[in-house]
């Protein structure tokens, strides 16, 4: 398989090269030079490319080629067992994904770390965020505020597939930045693919030189070539070329997919929106969103209850911390969550729902959504049926926090009707058609 897909990749830029050097212009791939994507490629997968020195990892430890460029946990609980199987017999055998930065027990034991839990059971990475001088994190033991200035989130590696469609797209700004229209990462905090390049290379790979801005460039110019299907490529390039209408990158539909579209494009397609399925299109929908992905989770008090998330597991609930915000007003405000998302460039909190930006994250891209479970920033969802029925507990939940009759746009269509839930009829369609993207 891992050669099959090697075969797509290298195929599509093959072909690409063949194309325009019959029509006599420098070689293209999909929209770049295809010199500096096939040297974008080599970097990907070296552990110290240009000689920089690092940690011996590569981006293609994290960003699997083979698992379509993301980290799943049955890869990572494999790797781990051969690693130690390998150390029976040679106990200098590495495997340069088990860093101890993304072992649970680095901030105690430093280099000397080796509990990979986080890293084995949900395949998740440490990202490490400076707090905002406004926050303060709060001791689970004494309820006192510490004295840490940086708090550590676990996060899944999404998918470096379609790339060229997803990022920042100018539509529909929220009030505060960092990328108030779109950006790399969960949290969107990366305006460009060459930004979010060093910052990987610096923080996974721990390099101690400075790559260059040609090597940057063309790791951005690789990944842009990279793509979950002929289709999904077909469709950045209408992007590039600014073809009106866009070709459909869905293949050809059942009757059943084709209910699940329907069903698609009302429920989630006004924040899953655009080429990448990545844009919130309506000024009336916020860019960023809240959408309970983060643990702990709403619990409904009601009974019998209107709305029911199911349950983070304790390895999640384990990663937890209490934040502790001073509002512009004063204020001080605590909540709870194993990573709140963009608040965390911000320190903003308190303002009405859509201003807050409590626990919110980045619209990813769905494009190949099938081949890279478990989902959400955390892997908290395992399969597209429990997102699913993450979304059905959503939109019961937005509801529950209105006034009776009012809906907001996020679960209305026309602000009357609270009609963007899914009906349990549409369930089994609507993932149908999840599956063919
Ligand atoms: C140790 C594992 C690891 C390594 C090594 C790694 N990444 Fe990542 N990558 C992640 C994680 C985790 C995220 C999500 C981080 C976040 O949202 O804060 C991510 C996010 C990304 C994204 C954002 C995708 C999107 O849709 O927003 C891109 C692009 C990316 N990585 C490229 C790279 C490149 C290029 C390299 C090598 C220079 C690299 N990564 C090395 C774990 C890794
Ligand atoms: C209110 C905006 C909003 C709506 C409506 C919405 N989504 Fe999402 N979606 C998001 C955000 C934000 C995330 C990122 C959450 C996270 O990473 O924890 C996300 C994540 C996802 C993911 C996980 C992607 C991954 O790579 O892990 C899937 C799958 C998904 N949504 C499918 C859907 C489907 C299907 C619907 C319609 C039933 C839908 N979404 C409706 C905002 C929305």
């Amino acid at each position: 398989m891992t050669g099959m897909r090697w075969v797509f990749i290298f195929s599509t830029l093959v072909s690409t090269v063949v194309f325009t050097a019959r029509s006599q212009q420098p070689q293209e791939c999909a929209g770049v030079s295809c010199e500096a994507a096939a040297s974008g490629l080599r970097a990907f997968s070296d552990p110290s490319p240009q000689g920089l020195r690092g940690n011996g990892r590569a981006c293609a430890d994290c960003h699997i080629p083979s698992e379509h460029f993301q980290l799943s946990p049955a890869s990572a609980e494999a790797r781990y067992l051969y690693w130690q199987l390998r150390r029976q017999f040679d106990p200098a055998a590495d495997d340069p994904l088990f860093r101890p930065i993304d072992a649970n027990d680095f901030r105690s034991n430093g280099g000397q770390a080796n509990d990979y839990t986080n890293l084995r059971e949900l395949a998740l990475i440490r990202v490490t965020f400076p707090l905002p001088p406004n926050v303060k994190l709060v001791d689970f033991s004494t309820g006192n505020t510490t004295a840490e200035s940086s708090v550590d989130v676990w996060r899944a590696v999404p998918s470096v597939q379609n790339v060229a469609l997803t990022g920042p797209d100018g539509q529909n700004p929220v009030a505060r930045g960092p990328n108030s229209a779109g950006g790399y990462q969960r949290d969107a905090r990366f305006g460009s693919l060459q930004e979010q390049a060093r910052a990987a290379f610096q923080s996974h790979q721990e390099l101690i030189d400075e790559p260059s801005q040609a090597l940057l460039d063309d790791v951005a110019a690789f990944e842009k070539t990279v793509f979950s299907s002929p289709r999904a490529g077909a469709l950045a390039d209408g992007v590039r070329q600014g073809l009106a209408p866009l070709p459909n990158a869905d293949p050809p539909l059942t009757e059943v997919e084709t209910k699940g579209k329907v069903v698609f494009a009302r429920a989630c397609a006004h924040c899953h929106g655009g080429a990448g399925m990545s844009t919130t299109p309506l000024p009336v929908v916020v860019r960023y969103h809240d959408t309970a992905t983060s643990c702990p989770r709403p619990v409904d008090t009601a009974n019998p209850p209107r709305f029911v998330y199911a349950q983070c597991p304790p390895l999640l609930e384990n990663n937890v911390r209490t934040y502790e915000f001073t509002t512009a007003a004063g204020q001080k405000i605590r909540r709870a969550s194993d990573d709140p998302g963009r608040v965390l460039l911000t320190g903003f909190v308190g303002g009405a729902p859509p201003t807050d930006d409590w626990n919110k994250f980045d619209v990813p891209g769905l494009r190949g959504i099938r081949h890279t479970a478990p989902y959400f920033h955390n892997h908290s969802a395992a399969t597209l049926e429990e997102v699913v029925d993450h979304y059905i507990a959503f939109f019961n939940f937005v509801r529950a926090q209105q006034p009776p009759g009012v809906f907001p746009p996020v679960a209305s269509t026309n602000g009357v009707a609270f009609d963007r839930q899914i009906q349990p009829e549409e369930k089994a369609a609507l993932v149908a058609y999840l599956k063919r993207l």
